[in-house]
């Protein structure tokens, strides 16, 4: 009998500590072994030419979410496949809370949802829009304590908007029960100021919808939310950073010794506000509406800045696809009539890794072993999957991507797997490709080809994070 079920042969090996020529070997769906030289195995793919990495865990994807009147392009099904076409084995989409509702019951809803329709492993994250006594007494420890040990909170968006002294409560609930937080900053007050003023000058093309949440109502909020979190103790991971004043306070925080860390996503350093003019101040804009909106060339230096020194620790895609031809879409009548209106959020987690690789490694901006941990090692470690996922080490999960650093492909929506029917990033040329994802030990995707099936993936009942510590020490 060989030693191992399956062997990757001849590749690089890289992790986010070091690059090495060497065999992987797997044995019933973990990684048994990483040496120079293995023989022994049932099945052998040769990696020669190939770089192979931890596969891409996507810590911020939003998946079969309602969002208004519109219908999310993708749930489980299409969002899993794209994902491990993409070259990733895990995500963590979110399980929202409609206000009222009870949240165990939410979080079981999302599980009727993903159960059976997941290529990839999977968890979830808490979004909390009605935090009840009840809820953070009660129903939030248990649920942490049954793996859902992260939530994320929203300083903006009617629905979802928690006030300063719901965002305390929230906080010093995780802090309790050793959750981590997730914030999006962004001010409510200053966005709903800035769209009433742009709607009665008539300003409500898709364009206006970045003038209406300029960088400064992010700063406003992301320094709000860092000054709750020092008043209560509590780490604080911000997400979707789009440009250089919120990253800015969360590096000033992190300097005070502050346990504050930062995400970004590839909008942030492949899109600009002028791609929301469309072609001409027309609709095709609302592509590329999302939130925080992308900015300019200047805040994709910024966020390089960041990226490379070590201000943030996650890269994500903040996935969230709508259709374009789709009444309830990006294009609805109430979209066309105001920014205000048009769903936001774009598709982006196919395409996460290319775009980071490509403008990282390919043009020199980071090394290899930054590209994994901004990819995949430090998501395990932050949403407490670390050391099952993130890594390729004797005792992980045998989860990898092998790639091709030197494959040039143009992004184009024809080639991807998504549910959305366009990519923000179309016409985008790349050097550096997935060209097969191993989840488990099992090919799932090889050349763009789907050999999985919606029952691979699995849920991920995930540990605290070890990033959620308060600085004082446990809060038990
Ligand atoms: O525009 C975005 N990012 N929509 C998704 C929801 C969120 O805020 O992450
Ligand atoms: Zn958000
Ligand atoms: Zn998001
Ligand atoms: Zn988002």
């Amino acid at each position: 009998m060989a030693d191992f079920d399956l062997i990757i042969k001849g590749g690089t090996v890289v992790t986010a500590a070091d690059t090495v020529r060497a065999d992987v070997g797997i044995r019933d769906g973990i990684i048994g072994a990483v040496a120079d030289r293995l023989e022994s195995g049932a099945k052998v793919i040769d990696a020669s030419g190939l770089l192979v990495m931890p596969g891409g865990i996507d810590s911020h994807v939003h998946l079969a979410q309602p969002s208004g009147e519109s219908v999310m392009a993708d749930g489980f099904e299409s969002g899993t496949r794209s994902a491990i076409a993409g070259g990733n084995t895990t995500v963590i989409p979110f399980a929202v809370q409609p206000r009222g509702k009870n949240l165990r019951a939410v979080v079981q809803d999302y599980h009727t949802k993903a159960e059976g329709q997941s290529y990839c492993d999977y968890g979830f994250h808490l979004i909390i829009s009605d935090p009840t006594p009840t809820l953070l007494g009660q129903e939030l420890p248990a649920l942490v304590a049954d793996g859902y040990t992260s939530f994320k909170v929203f300083m903006t968006y009617a629905d979802m908007v928690l006030d300063d002294r719901q965002l305390l409560d929230v906080f010093d609930c995780a802090r309790g029960c050793g959750a981590l937080v997730m914030v999006h900053c962004e001010g409510y007050d200053a966005i709903k100021f800035m769209v009433e003023r742009l709607e009665r000058a008539g300003k409500t093309a898709p364009y206006y919808h970045g003038v209406s949440r300029p960088e400064l109502v992010e700063r406003e909020a992301a320094h709000r939310a860092i000054s709750h979190a020092e008043l209560v103790d509590v780490p604080l991971m911000i997400v979707h950073v789009s440009g250089r004043q919120a990253m800015e306070q969360i590096r000033w925080a992190q300097q005070r010794g502050l346990k504050i860390y930062g995400e970004t996503c590839p909008q942030y350093i492949a899109l600009t506000a002028d791609d929301m003019k469309g072609l001409n101040m027309d609709e095709t804009g609302g592509k590329y509406v999302c939130s925080p909106p992308p900015r300019d060339e200047a805040s994709w230096d910024a966020i390089w800045e960041g990226l490379r020194g070590g201000v943030f620790q996650t890269f994500s895609s903040d996935h969230c696809p709508f259709r374009y031809d789709d009444p309830k879409g990006k294009l609805s009548a109430k979209g066309r009539s105001s920014f205000r209106w048009v769903p936001n959020g774009i598709p982006g987690v196919e395409t996460r890794l290319p775009i980071l690789f490509s403008k990282g490694v390919s043009e020199g901006r980071i090394g290899l072993n930054e590209f994994v941990a901004l990819t995949s090692t430090n998501h395990a470690k932050m949403y407490g999957l670390y050391p099952r996922k993130g890594s390729i080490a004797p005792g992980f999960d045998a989860d990898l991507v092998l790639w091709d650093p030197n494959r040039k492909e143009t992004i184009r929506q024809d080639i991807l797997h998504h549910g959305a029917d366009y990519t923000p990033y179309e016409g985008l040329a790349v050097r550096g490709w997935p060209v097969m994802t191993v989840l488990r030990g099992d090919v799932v995707m090889e050349e763009g080809r789907i050999l999985g099936a919606p029952t691979s993936g699995k849920f991920l009942r995930r540990g605290l994070s070890p990033y959620a510590v308060p600085t004082g020490g446990s809060a038990a």
